[in-house]
């Protein structure tokens, strides 16, 4: 392996101070008082008096893709399975999204959205026809003969999914084919989801399924990126279909519809711009309540290897999550343009990291790769920056909750485990619904052998805060593959009182969870007196950490 030498990294880790043991045998170091703050070397600012903007708690949404393991075989098992499920749906799923109190779901897709008819799946489940997956032809399911990732069987379908939503406590976010479908089969799939008992057909189909009662569906993407898998439009082109679906007499029932544009390819600012100038100019810009935007980063110069990375891979990945900060503020920026009164917010419904590895569970889990603990880093600073942004960012779906590209978890047949980006997820909820809070972090920075010969830079510490009354959370990343951050964190506006500290680190940076060792990457959690350290705190380096404070009244 090409990568950082075991005993190295955990020396460099868990060097010098006292050890606090807590669970899983593993310790948080800690030097006392005094000592410590003349050794600090970086410094957290939290100024609780300058709110940024609630957190939305859809910024911690999730995606779900026919696509590959994601629904057969990750959430979807089926009734008469083996495997424990509820109504067909995965029972360990269930139970550890319970965990992470999960906002949103995103489905069918993604690219296999603008190919998905709707009413391929509902009404009884054994009369479903089976179709050919948008992502049948990929050069990574040649090897894979037959089975749902290739010919879709549809028994996992709206009703399914809405129920596997309520079971997990979130609200469900349909997007709809614009590529491949007219605009009314998009208000036939509200009047299935939102018209009310014995008022139209479909509503009669719903009850007929079980569901009397409409569900109220907000959230409809109105197609899924335009410019390329989803019709290849031009913003005109595509502004032109965008008005054909939401502009006139979309079936309300009572529900305040939010619709979601189709975004540009990165940052392309020119998408935007030209989108946001055709519907303005047509007076439908006030149809569109979020901008989609996607950021997959990847570290293609370093091997894009999941696991066998080696230090450049291991900062290459996070620069490139890193770049989503920018993104953001230069969409927003253009947004403003057409959007002065800054109604319309951003929805990040496709994040994560892309790694080029094999599958590692089945070979029809197509785009499935391993996570470790750096893609629990890329995970941490990517919400760290949402929070930071609260303003902007309305929604975040990370790709994708199971068995493919930025997994939280892992399954096949009755296996299942959570990976260390579900981790993160856990850590942060508490983020959720809170008052994001400017925060100021400063130290040194990061450095490496870059591909060019140079050394590279990238900041050593980063993070956000949020309040919820007298409950402070910070959350921080330390990105430095081999130096612990003696921290000085300073909360101005407030007095600390109790501290509960969770960290995510691993013993090696190419540790990875599995079925056969599923807590081999685990956060550890300690409470700690403030006295105790006198406001300074030890980030392990490649490491995510959570302080829960409670500050004094
Ligand atoms: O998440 C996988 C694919 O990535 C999605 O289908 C598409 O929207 C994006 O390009």
């Amino acid at each position: 392996m090409p990568g950082i030498p075991r005993r190295q990294f955990v020396q460099t880790a868990l060097a010098g101070g006292v050890s606090l043991i807590v669970p899983h045998g593993r310790s948080v170091p800690l030097l006392r008082g005094r000592v410590r703050s003349l050794l600090a070397d970086s410094h957290i600012e939290v100024l609780l008096d300058e709110p940024i903007g609630t957190i939305a708690p859809e910024v911690y949404g999730h995606f779900t893709e026919h696509l590959g393991g994601v629904i057969y075989d990750g959430v979807w098992v089926g009734e008469g399975s083996k495997v424990p499920n509820i109504g067909g749906v995965r029972t360990a799923l269930v139970d550890a999204m319970r965990l992470i109190k999960p906002s949103v779901v995103r489905w069918p897709g993604g690219c296999f959205a603008d190919s998905y008819d709707w009413r391929d799946g509902v009404g009884p489940r054994d009369k479903r026809p089976v179709r050919t997956n948008f992502w049948a032809g990929d050069a990574g399911l040649k090897q894979v003969a037959g089975g749902p990732a290739k010919y879709d069987p549809n028994e996992f379908g709206t009703t399914e999914f809405v129920r596997f939503c309520r079971l997990i406590g979130a609200e469900p976010y349909l997007a709809a084919n614009v590529r491949t479908l007219p605009a009314t089969a998009f208000n036939q799939w509200l009047e299935y989801c939102n018209s009310p008992p014995a008022t139209t057909s479909w509503s009669g189909v719903r009850a007929a399924a079980g569901d009397r009662n409409p569900y109220q569906v907000r959230y409809w993407g109105v197609g899924n990126e335009a410019w390329g898998c989803g019709g290849n439009f031009t913003p005109e082109e595509y502004a032109e279909e965008y008005r054909r679906f939401v502009a006139w007499s979309v079936p309300q029932f009572d529900v305040d519809l939010a619709f979601i544009a189709s975004g540009p390819n990165g940052g392309d600012i020119e998408w935007t711009r030209r989108l946001f100038a055709a519907l303005a100019e047509r007076g439908s810009l006030d149809r569109m309540w979020g901008l989609s935007m996607h950021h997959y980063c990847s570290a293609p110069d370093a091997g894009a290897d999941a696991i066998a990375f080696d230090e450049r891979g291991w900062y290459d990945l996070l620069v490139s999550a890193d770049r989503i900060e920018s993104i953001i503020a230069s969409i927003w920026e253009v947004m403003r343009q057409a959007d002065r009164q800054r109604r319309i917010k951003l929805v990040v419904d496709e994040w994560g990291a892309w790694h080029t590895s094999a599958p590692i569970v089945d070979p029809s889990h197509l785009f499935e790769s391993q996570s470790t603990i750096r893609d629990a880093l890329v995970t941490g600073l990517t919400l760290d920056i949402f929070h930071r942004h609260a303003d902007k960012v309305a929604m975040a779906n990370v790709a994708q909750l199971i068995n493919c590209i930025h997994s939280l978890c892992f399954s096949h047949g009755d296996k299942f485990c959570v990976t260390p980006a579900y981790h993160v997820f856990a850590m942060y909820a508490a983020h959720q619904g809170a008052q994001s809070v400017r925060t100021l972090v400063s130290g040194p920075q990061a450095s490496w052998l870059a591909k060019d010969g140079k050394r590279g830079a990238f900041w050593g510490l980063n993070g956000s805060a949020s309040r919820r009354g007298r409950e402070l959370t910070l959350t921080v990343t330390n990105a430095s593959l081999t130096e612990a951050r003696e921290t000085e964190v300073v909360v101005r506006g407030g007095t600390v009182g109790a501290i509960r500290m969770t960290t995510l680190t691993a013993s090696s940076v190419h540790d990875v969870n599995s079925f056969d060792q599923p807590d081999a990457v685990m956060p550890i959690t300690a409470d700690i007196a403030a006295r105790e350290l006198n406001g300074v705190y030890r980030f392990p380096p490649a490491s995510v950490t959570k302080l829960a404070i409670t500050l004094d009244a």
